[in-house]
């Protein structure tokens, strides 16, 4: 995600920050990493946001909307609690990896279970899958509109650590260069 978006540099800009999430562990995180300025709230987004209309000026969801039931509806509520003109950064896993993992179509929509594992702990995690002509759908019939989409490389850290993948990435010197808006690849 771009930088410019972190919760610190929208505080720094005189903006207020509401975050939300719905396990209780990572609001506990946010609290610690975030401290008393940024309004840390528990909130399911397979629910209405307890926010009034036109509440935000900017709603920033990193890898999420995969976890939730009704894409179309969150978008909605999302585009509900905006003023006119405001705006969603999203991010969301890649619908071509999840087909690659997971076979079938790539056009299927259907939810899918992944095990995370840590240490000698697993945590089975349910996220649903759908190509992008079903999530862009849905983003333009909640009301908004797509200014950039925006398939991140590789960072060069990933070099070291996973070098085959690394290779599989093409030569930067090809891409097209970035206009001077683009965030930097995350
Ligand atoms: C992959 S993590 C991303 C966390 C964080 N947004 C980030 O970018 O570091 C997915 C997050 O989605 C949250 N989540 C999953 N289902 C949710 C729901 N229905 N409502 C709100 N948050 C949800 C999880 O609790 C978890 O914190």
């Amino acid at each position: 995600m771009d930088r410019a978006y972190t919760p610190k540099k929208l505080l720094a800009r005189g903006g207020e920050v509401v975050a939300i999430d719905a396990s209780e562990p990572m609001l506990e995180l946010a609290r610690k990493r975030l401290g008393p300025s940024v309004d840390v709230r528990r909130a399911d987004l397979n629910e209405p946001l307890a926010f009034d209309d036109e509440r935000f000026e900017l709603v920033i969801c990193p890898l999420v909307i995969h976890h939730v039931n009704d894409r179309a509806a969150v978008l909605r509520e999302f585009f509900r609690v905006l003023r006119p003109g405001g705006n969603v950064v999203l991010s969301t896993q890649h619908p071509t990896t999840d087909w690659l993992r997971k076979g079938g179509s790539y056009f299927d929509v259907r939810e899918e279970e992944d095990v995370w594992k840590r240490g000698d702990d697993s945590y089975t995690v349910r996220f649903w899958r759908e190509p992008l002509t079903s999530l862009c759908a849905a983003v333009a019939e909640a009301g908004f509109l797509i200014e950039r989409l925006v398939e991140p490389l590789p960072v060069e850290t990933m070099r070291e650590r996973w070098p085959e993948e690394w290779g599989k990435a093409p030569p930067r010197a090809r891409l097209p260069p970035a206009s001077p808006s683009q965030p930097a690849a995350a």
